[in-house]
């Protein structure tokens, strides 16, 4: 039976794929240490999910290692080797504000981990499918730079402007404020890539803005979909983080990001690169989401939720 190495296999992405690629008949070799846990506190721990993942997959066989480790990890490509034929990269450091607490903590996981997933991946399996989640914050602060025209409820490119209906992945990555998060991820955004060009590996990045589902550990530092429903259910207040609220994100749920992955390991083109989404239709801005749920009766500019905090905040990313 051909096996999917999935790591971060009990956070939002990582559950969803395990489940998808079982259900395709492939045995599934979760990667996890609730690393999660020690980024956002207990809330965010992602072991009730690795509990659920047990009980939805009896053959699933996980292991608690920390992906910089690279000899456990080497360990673990050579028990299974040849068998590998996907690897979904999932595990990461994933939030803007936690990475400029902890520089070196965010860049060895979210690029030496990744080096060493690579490296594993060409020793022992090298004809794997090896899909990486990167994140449009490899552009940085770029898309700030377009001209944005600010509406009642969110800020919208140009009607006029060449990236109106979406914005393609050749914007340019240079010249901008990216984040220490946004750095690290860009690092092994191009390792992936190189792996692919260099040494011929099919790899592949998916740059996804926000994904959500019903599987996310939401806390204050990242998935703000969710945790904007926690603070609904229980009345704790929400802060907004700059731009009004009026800042535009995507949000992706997980099941269709995963599904939008599947035809890709049937053709692996080397080193690819791709936003999956970066269409039109599902972007809506941190307020529309607010009204969307039917939380707040009032136009955002009355400001109005009484439990809803404004910040200022120098970058649109923050609080993501
Ligand atoms: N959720 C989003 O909005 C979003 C948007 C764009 C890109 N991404 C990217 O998608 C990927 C998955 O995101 P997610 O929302 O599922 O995150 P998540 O935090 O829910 O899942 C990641 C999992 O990886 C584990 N992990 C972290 N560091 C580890 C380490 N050193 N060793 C082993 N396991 C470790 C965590 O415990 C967690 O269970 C990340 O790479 C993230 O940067 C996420």
């Amino acid at each position: 039976m051909s096996i999917a190495l999935i790591t971060g296999s009990a956070g939002l992405i990582g559950s969803e794929a395990a489940a998808y690629f079982a259900g395709q008949g492939m045995q599934i070799v979760g990667v996890d240490n609730d690393m999660r846990r020690q980024f956002f506190g207990d809330e965010a721990s992602t072991r009730p999910n690795l509990d659920r993942l047990r009980r939805a997959i009896p053959s699933y066989v996980h292991y608690d290692i920390d992906i910089r480790d690279e000899a456990a990890i080497g360990r673990l490509f050579k028990r299974y080797g040849s068998a590998i034929t996907l690897v979904i990269h999932t595990a990461a450091q994933p939030s803007h504000d936690w990475a400029a607490r902890a520089p070196l903590v965010d860049f060895t996981v979210n690029a030496n981990g990744t080096l060493a997933l690579l490296e594993a991946t060409r020793q022992f399996a090298p004809e794997a499918v090896f899909i990486f989640t990167s994140t449009n914050k490899v552009y940085g602060d770029r898309p700030n730079q377009l001209p944005l025209v600010e509406q009642a409820t969110r800020w919208e490119i140009d009607p006029t402007h060449i990236y109106a209906g979406g914005i393609p992945e050749e914007l340019p990555i240079d010249r901008c404020l990216h984040s220490l998060f946004g750095a690290s991820k860009l690092a092994a955004d191009l390792l992936v890539q190189e792996y692919g060009r260099y040494f011929g590996m099919h790899t592949a990045c998916f740059r996804a803005g926000c994904l959500t589902g019903p599987h996310h550990s939401g806390a204050q530092l990242h998935g703000f979909l969710s945790y904007l429903m926690k603070c609904t259910l229980t009345g704790a207040p929400y802060t907004v983080f700059g731009y009004k609220g009026k800042q535009v994100r995507d949000n992706i749920h997980s099941a269709d990001l995963t599904m939008s992955r599947r035809s890709w390991p049937k053709s692996p083109r080397p080193g690819t690169s791709a936003g999956p989404f970066q269409s039109r239709w599902p972007p809506r801005a941190l307020v529309e989401c607010y009204l969307d749920g039917g939380l707040g009766p009032q136009a955002p500019e009355k400001s109005l939720f009484p439990w809803l905090f404004w910040r200022r905040s120098r970058q649109n990313n923050h609080g993501k």
